[in-house]
């Protein structure tokens, strides 16, 4: 199948590589002409181990190629992918204007075929949209004339993690595909066929509420277990082992378990927050979902008070924040817990270094980040670990102390051990420990 993907950052790209890699013929659209000169030489404008590998290979066998005209390659597509943004609005609903646009450039390619003999495109909605925007594409697309015989509407939700994506692609836990007729629901599972994979049909609206419910449920378990660690913190228990306890009960499940400073990137809050906003919209007021963002936000608060109250006087006082990428693997520091961090240990007084593998700007004014995990440790009054990439627990931890002024340690993931950093000569906080 001839394939078209409007949008080349991370989704459209993730998913134009995997469908080429699974044998499709793949063209990948975006509007910004250097990203599409850099893509078509096969370099790619962030980090997501695999990916680049997977577009240099397929650009060798002529299965993916990159443009910024749209209509052409929305011309000669038999499914069009739609992998625009739909970042968070002020008062937190998704801005579906990228995807409204892409609609509307879609319908104007069409109108152009209208005399095609047995004109039927696919459109396949993979950006995360609130729920009825499928209905919104279809009225895009009968306005401007095109019969509904033409095409049909699609969601088919992206479930990648940054970091894994490529792999969560191969190997996804379930594809939805929610479609309104049969033949679209058939052509898209064409497309995955050698996956093997679970595929669940349903129809457009659920599946675009499938999407926001897995990531506001994957948000709630980690605000949840946050929730339990600020308890566990007062009564004198380790919320790591009451999490691994309740984790091996197979109906709650290990994953998205682990207590720290909360979550960030460019999905769990935002769409918590759209999801907050789909209730409201239907005269509801979703009270623990809105909770969930809000311990969420103060996590962050929580962490910075500790240091501060370990510090009672900040002026003169340094501290060493490890990781600025809002996760391990990835380069992507969109609502990154450290940058939040960086900002308000700024405005109590303290001054602040800070490393991290992939990210080389602290994008906080007037800090700077070191080139060296040990260069950004070197005269610190204490560590605050806030991104837990596997190389900080591989650290030489006396190399560490001798470096640091004083050896402290806030440890925003309990991704130490407290034992052995005890043993190590250091002061250990955790969150929930
Ligand atoms: C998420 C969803 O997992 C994915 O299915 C969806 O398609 C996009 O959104 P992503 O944003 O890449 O993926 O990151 P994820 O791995 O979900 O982590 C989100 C945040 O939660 C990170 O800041 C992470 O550090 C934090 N987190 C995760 C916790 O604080 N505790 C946990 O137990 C797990």
């Amino acid at each position: 199948m001839k394939i078209c993907v409007i949008g080349s950052g991370y989704v459209g790209l993730v998913t134009g590589a995997c469908l080429a890699n699974l044998g499709s013929h793949v063209t990948c659209v975006d509007k910004d002409p250097e990203k599409i000169e850099s893509l078509s030489a096969g370099h790619i404008h962030f980090f997501e181990p695999g990916l680049e590998e997977m577009v240099k290979f397929n650009l060798k066998n002529g299965r993916i190629s990159f443009t910024s005209d749209l209509d052409r390659a929305a011309k000669d597509a038999d499914v069009i992918f739609i992998a625009v943004g739909t970042p968070p609005k002020r008062d937190g609903s998704a801005d579906i204007s990228s995807v409204v646009r892409a609609a509307g450039d879609i319908a104007k390619t069409m109108k152009k075929l209208k005399s095609r003999k047995g004109l039927y495109k696919i459109i396949v909605n993979k950006s995360t949209v609130p729920v009825g925007m499928g209905d919104i594409v279809t009225k895009i697309l009968k306005r401007s004339g095109i019969p509904g015989r033409s095409f049909s509407v699609v969601s088919n939700p992206e479930f990648l993690s940054e970091g894994s994506a490529v792999s969560d692609f191969m190997n996804p836990d379930r594809i939805v595909i929610g479609a309104s007729d049969t033949k679209a629901f058939d052509a898209i599972t064409q497309l995955y066929r050698s996956l093997n994979a679970h595929i669940i049909f349903t129809d457009i609206k659920t599946a675009e509420m499938i999407k926001y419910v897995s990531n506001s449920f994957l948000a709630t378990k980690i605000s949840f277990v946050n929730e339990i660690a600020n308890i566990c913190e007062r009564i004198g228990v380790d919320i790591t082992a009451v999490a691994g306890a309740i984790g091996l009960d197979q109906r709650i499940g290990k994953k998205f378990l682990n207590a720290g400073v909360g979550y960030g990137g460019s999905c769990l809050p935002k769409d918590v927050s759209a999801l907050v906003n789909v209730a409201k919209n239907a005269g509801y007021r979703a009270q623990l979902l809105k909770g969930v963002n809000e311990i969420n936000e103060k996590q962050i608060d929580r962490f910075a008070a500790r240091i501060r109250a370990y510090f009672p006087g900040a002026a003169g006082k340094k501290i060493a924040v490890l990781g600025i990428a809002f996760k391990p693997g990835t380069d992507d520091i969109r609502e990154a817990p450290s940058i939040k961090l960086m900002k308000k240990l700024k405005a109590m007084g303290f001054a602040v270094s800070c490393f991290d593998p992939a990210v080389k700007k602290s994008h906080v004014p007037g800090i700077t980040a070191s080139e060296d995990v040990y260069c950004a440790l070197k005269g610190c009054d204490a560590a605050a670990f806030v991104t837990e990439w596997p190389q900080f627990k591989q650290l030489n931890f006396e190399l560490a102390r001798n470096t640091m002024k004083k050896p402290v340690i806030f440890d925003g993931r309990n991704m130490l051990n407290p034992g052995v950093m005890r043993e190590q000569g250091f002061k250990y906080f955790g969150v929930g420990r």
